[in-house]
């Protein structure tokens, strides 16, 4: 099996095949093909996999193509639980390029019905679970794969933590943060150090921002219930935070990691420790140009009139 060797999709490629109406999405092609793969090849079959955040249902189509091709699930009805707001958000036209070119929704309009057409060929396999993830919560089911796409806020990362992963299975079950590539969601690199005795970082997914991770021991109980927020984390721990994860990170997620980083303490009101991090990063030949990390430092500049 080439599920985590490291080397480039090509290795992957050969059970799984992009489809010709792939859905529009933020997943790239190679992580499609990974979640395909992955559910393929890897799924036991002892838990159920959970998508959070599908919007139109890229990841979900990718879960569900291999789900379909699995020699070794017998049982595959209703297997994938799709979760989101299916609701169109200001700027997401910009995602729907190529195949997706016609979609074309109002802000806080439903894109619930194009979800569906998207999953039509495979529509026996999914569960939708419509609605905002805090509140619907999880069936209690064992779950053996977390893809997490919405972990966009303090919010939803805690209600990941709370509703979703007490039903992880020790030694069997993954998650995969498809935002660890991305530079503004810096709580997952804090959460995932802070977590670092339950989970192991396993692959991160060439060509796209997703690290997996394995869920090796079992979080206490008494662990559950808090939430968290960056007043948790002290600047030495996030610094350490960020080392841990470029440890695991491939070469072309170091300059997000980075930005991440420089966003931590853009997000936590310290614009000098941001701006001196900048500094340190582009030295060392990093490329910091991410739009938003250059308009947040010119807001820093403009503010202190520099
Ligand atoms: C980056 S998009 C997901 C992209 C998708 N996985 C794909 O393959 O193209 C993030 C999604 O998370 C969803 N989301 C964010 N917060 C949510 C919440 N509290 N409950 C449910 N969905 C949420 C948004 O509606 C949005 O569709």
């Amino acid at each position: 099996m080439t599920l985590f060797r490291k080397t480039r999709r090509e290795s992957i490629k050969n059970f799984s095949v992009l489809p010709e109406n792939l859905p529009p999405g933020m997943i790239s092609e190679a992580e499609w093909l990974w979640f395909s793969e992955w559910a393929a090849t890897g799924y036991a079959g002892k838990g159920e996999i959970v998508d959070l955040g599908c919007w139109l249902g890229r990841t979900t189509t990718a879960l569900a193509s291999g789900l379909a091709q699995n020699r070794r699930v017998k049982t595959k009805a209703s297997r994938i639980y799709a979760y989101d707001m299916f609701r169109w958000e200001h700027g997401s036209e910009r995602f729907v390029a190529g195949n997706g070119a016609a979609v074309r929704f109002e802000p806080g309009e439903s894109c619930l019905g194009e979800f569906l057409n998207n999953i039509d060929s495979h529509n026996d396999l999914i569960e939708v679970c419509a609605g905002d993830l805090c509140k619907t919560g999880w069936n209690g089911k064992p779950i053996e794969f977390l893809l997490i796409d919405a972990m966009k806020s303090w919010r939803t990362a805690n209600a990941v933590f709370n509703n979703f992963f007490p039903f992880l299975m020790p030694g069997r079950s993954m998650i995969a943060q498809q935002d660890f590539g991305h530079y503004f969601t810096s709580w997952i690199h804090l959460l995932q150090f802070r977590w670092k005795d339950f989970f192991e970082p396993l692959y991160n997914v060439p060509e796209s921002g997703t690290m997996v991770y394995r869920y090796i021991r079992e979080i206490p109980r008494e662990l559950y219930g808090k939430e968290f927020s960056f007043s948790d984390f002290s600047d030495e721990e996030a610094d350490e935070a960020f080392s841990y994860s470029m440890k695991a990170a491939c070469i072309s997620n170091h300059d997000a990691v980075r930005a991440s980083h420089i966003m931590y303490y853009i997000h936590t009101g310290k614009p000098e420790k941001a701006m001196k991090l900048l500094g340190r990063y582009s030295i060392e030949g990093a490329d910091m140009s991410h739009p938003e990390i250059l308009d947040a430092v010119a807001g820093i500049s403009k503010r202190k009139g520099n």
